[in-house]
């Protein structure tokens, strides 16, 4: 498949059929990370493939509980709107496939630097994005466009980091470890709507200067 082709038609699925994803093409999902750019090519990242469906629920129970704690706190229309949004943070249990993608520990060499160099928090702060992060993004992004090219639906989740602690306990992680997002992942279902999200137009996010 072209790159373009990919990048232009890619869209979120939340909904997906009852075709489940084969280990192989499970792989190249991952294998497109593992190809990914990342800072200085530290590549301190690992992605967890899960089928199971009572470990996607004991995860979803996680995001439960810390809901359970979040929505007592709430003025009424908070709660209403948060409600809502509950479903777009536990909806993978429904995925026949998720990958959970956990950046795992490492020090950023030139922040090391600038802290030797007696540079305030606040200005490594200014300096230096959390490039750790950005390279999760970029693995992830080829995630979804692998997925694409092999005519699967993907959703990229952050909402499930919320159930951060007790998650990490069901798949037995690290103290250290940190999870940025789990993907969704399976073949869209038939009904899902042609819709596409709203894009800002180009010349809103772009500036050329010669
Ligand atoms: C960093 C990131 C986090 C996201 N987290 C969630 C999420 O937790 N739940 C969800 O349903 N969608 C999530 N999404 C999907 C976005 O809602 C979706 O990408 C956006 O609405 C644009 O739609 P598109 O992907 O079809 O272009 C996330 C996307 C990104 C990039």
């Amino acid at each position: 498949m072209d790159i373009f082709e990919a990048v232009d038609n890619r869209k979120t699925i939340r909904k997906f059929d009852s075709y489940i994803p084969t280990k192989d093409e499970i792989k190249r999902i991952i294998n497109s990370a593992r190809l990914a750019p990342s800072a200085m090519n530290t590549q301190n990242w690992k992605f967890i493939a899960i089928y199971n469906n009572e470990i996607k629920n004991k995860m979803a129970d996680e995001i439960l509980k810390t809901y359970d704690r979040i929505i007592p706190n709430l003025d009424d229309e908070t709660k209403a709107y948060v409600e809502r949004y509950k479903a777009h943070s536990t909806f993978f249990t429904k995925a026949p496939v998720i990958i959970v993608c956990v950046e795992t520990e490492a020090k950023a060499f030139m922040n090391g630097v600038l802290e030797m160099a007696k540079f305030s928090e606040e200005e490594i702060k200014k300096m230096r994005p959390d490039s750790f992060l950005l390279s999760m993004g970029g693995a992830i992004e080829n995630m979804l466009l692998s997925a694409y090219a092999q005519n699967l639906g993907s959703c990229w989740m952050v909402a499930p980091v919320l159930g951060v602690d007790g998650i990490k306990k069901v798949l037995n992680l690290d103290e250290t470890d940190k999870i940025t997002s789990v993907i969704a992942i399976g073949k869209p279902a038939s009904d899902i709507s042609d819709k596409r999200s709203n894009k800002k137009p180009l010349d809103e996010i772009m500036e050329i200067i010669e």
